[in-house]
C-alpha cells in the first residue's frame, strides 16, 4: 500500500491535464462558438425567468388579488374601510349586490382609489376580488372563473 498522500498529486494531475487540454482547444478558434447554439442553450433558463415575473393581466383569482392589494386595507379596517369578515360592517354594503359593489370597486369610494389602487386589474379581476372579499363576510358570490 503506498502512502495515500503520495497519491493526490497524480489524481489531480489528470482533470488539470484535461481542462488545460480543452483551454489550448478552445484558442484562436472562436468563430466555432455560434451565437445560435448559445442562444439555443441558454434559452430554458431564460424562458423560466420570463415566466416568473411576467403576470398576464386578467389572469389573477380574487384571492391573490385581495392578498396583493386589498389586504392593505380591509383586513385592519385602515381608513374606515370596512373590515374583512365582519359581517355587520358588510351587511348594509352587500344590499348593492356583487355588480354594485363591483362598480363601486371599479370607480373608487370615500378613501378606497379606484380599483382598490390596483390601476392595472380588468374589471372581471376586480370582480373576483369583490366575490374573495364579501363572501368572507358571508356574501355567496359566485367568483368569475379565470380563463387560462
Ligand atoms: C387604500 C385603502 C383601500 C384599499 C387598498 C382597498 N379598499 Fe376597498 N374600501 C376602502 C374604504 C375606505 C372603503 C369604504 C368607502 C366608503 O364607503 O366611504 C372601501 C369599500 C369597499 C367596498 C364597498 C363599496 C361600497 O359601495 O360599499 C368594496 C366592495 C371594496 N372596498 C372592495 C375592495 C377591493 C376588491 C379592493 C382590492 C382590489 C379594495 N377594496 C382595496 C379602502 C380600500
Amino acid at each position: 500500500m503506498s502512502n495515500p498522500r503520495t497519491l493526490r498529486p497524480a489524481r489531480l494531475a489528470m482533470p488539470v491535464a484535461l481542462v488545460a487540454a480543452a483551454l489550448l482547444a478552445g484558442c484562436g478558434d472562436q468563430s466555432k462558438i455560434d451565437p445560435e447554439t448559445t442562444a439555443t442553450l441558454i434559452q430554458p433558463v431564460a424562458r423560466v425567468e420570463i415566466q416568473a415575473v411576467t403576470i398576464t393581466p386578467g389572469t389573477r383569482t380574487g384571492e391573490q388579488i385581495y392578498k396583493s392589494i386589498c389586504a392593505a386595507c380591509h383586513d385592519s379596517g385602515a381608513v374606515g374601510a370596512p373590515k374583512t369578515g365582519d359581517a355587520a360592517a358588510w351587511g348594509p354594503r352587500l344590499a348593492l349586490g356583487h355588480d354594485g359593489l363591483t362598480a363601486s370597486a371599479i370607480a373608487g369610494k370615500g378613501a378606497m382609489p379606484p380599483r382598490g389602487g390596483g390601476s392595472d386589474l380588468t374589471d372581471t379581476e376586480v370582480s373576483r376580488a369583490v366575490a374573495y372579499l364579501a363572501n368572507l363576510a358571508g356574501a355567496g358570490y359566485t367568483e368569475p372563473p379565470v380563463e387560462q
